[in-house]
């Protein structure tokens, strides 16, 4: 039973997943990135692709159907929240995606499924056979760790406030300018090549390696371009992809990228991560 919905939907990297995680861990909520869904439906694609060879066509649908995904959280500790001049210290969760039990929670994130998952996620089936496993995670969601105290779950995507849960009790659209997206996906792709590179493990992924989104400082951002490492994308290349991205699931016909007509609009193009956490959490507490 879920007694209290927040949906927050919103453009690539908008900063959707972190937010959610700690609104849901502060909360005390079962947390769902549903954007996780979509991208083990083109895994499973690219994967059944490459055995079938070029040109081989899968129904997408069917593969997701008779997969098992889950999706499992596990409480962060508290920290410095990122992006904060003060001394705000914010616990985001750790994320870890199964898809028939492997862990796929890095490679769900490549650059070959980032090019791939708009395409897939815009097939009606595949997005029907995803809102049924979105439904019914959420309908687990509170045994998990987090959400002992209480039966509220937190969703991240596309279309939740417009399609998956439209009774949701809460709707955020969290927006930023196309540039701070970019800029944010480039720091936390840069700071995991240095880490992998030192051979140290990512504090944000703790283990999971998921810190998608995760981390809203724009320090040094003026000087992104001139530190791109060689064979990497550059600020440009990552603002293209996501806005080729947005494009996509903006105009596709199936539940696309709307805002929702009861939805917060949070912009946080120069808005700390802490503030916009609070945010949520007291427009939550409110209403409930
Ligand atoms: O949130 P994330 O960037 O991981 O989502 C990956 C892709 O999955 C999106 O670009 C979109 O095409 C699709 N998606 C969707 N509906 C959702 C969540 C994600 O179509 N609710």
């Amino acid at each position: 039973r879920r007694d209290f919905t927040i949906a927050i939907d919103g453009p690539a990297a908008s900063g959707k997943s972190s937010t959610a995680r700690a609104v849901a861990q502060e909360l005390g909520f079962g947390y769902i990135d549903s954007g996780s869904i979509y991208r083990c439906a083109t895994l499973l694609a690219l994967r059944k692709g490459a055995e079938a060879g070029a040109g081989g066509h899968e129904d997408i649908a069917g593969l997701v159907k008779s997969a098992s995904i889950d999706i499992r959280t596990r409480p962060g500790l508290q920290r410095p929240a990122p992006g904060v001049t003060g001394t705000g210290r914010i616990a985001v969760p750790d994320v870890q995606v199964l898809l028939d039990g492997e862990d796929v929670t890095r490679e769900i994130r490549t650059p070959e499924v980032n090019r791939l998952v708009a395409a897939i996620a815009g097939d009606s089936s595949v997005r029907e056979a995803v809102l049924h496993i979105q439904r019914s995670l959420a309908g687990a969601a509170e045994t998990m760790p987090a959400a002992a105290t209480s039966g509220g779950v937190v969703m991240d995507g596309r279309d939740i406030g417009t399609t998956v849960f439209p009774d949701a009790e809460l709707k955020i659209y969290l927006d930023a300018s196309a540039m701070a997206r970019a800029i944010r996906r480039w720091d936390e792709m840069s700071s995991q090549v240095s880490e992998a590179k030192a051979g140290v493990p990512s504090p944000r992924g703790a283990g999971s390696g998921c810190g998608q989104d995760q981390d809203q400082s724009e320090s040094g951002s003026e000087s992104a371009v001139d530190r791109t490492p060689a064979g990497y994308p550059s600020v440009e290349d990552i603002a293209r992809e996501l806005e080729q991205r947005d494009y996509a699931d903006i105009n596709r016909k199936h539940s696309p990228l709307r805002i929702a007509p009861d939805a917060i609009v949070i912009d946080n193009t120069s808005m700390t991560f802490e503030r916009q956490v609070y945010t949520i959490v007291d427009l939550a507490r409110e209403r409930m």
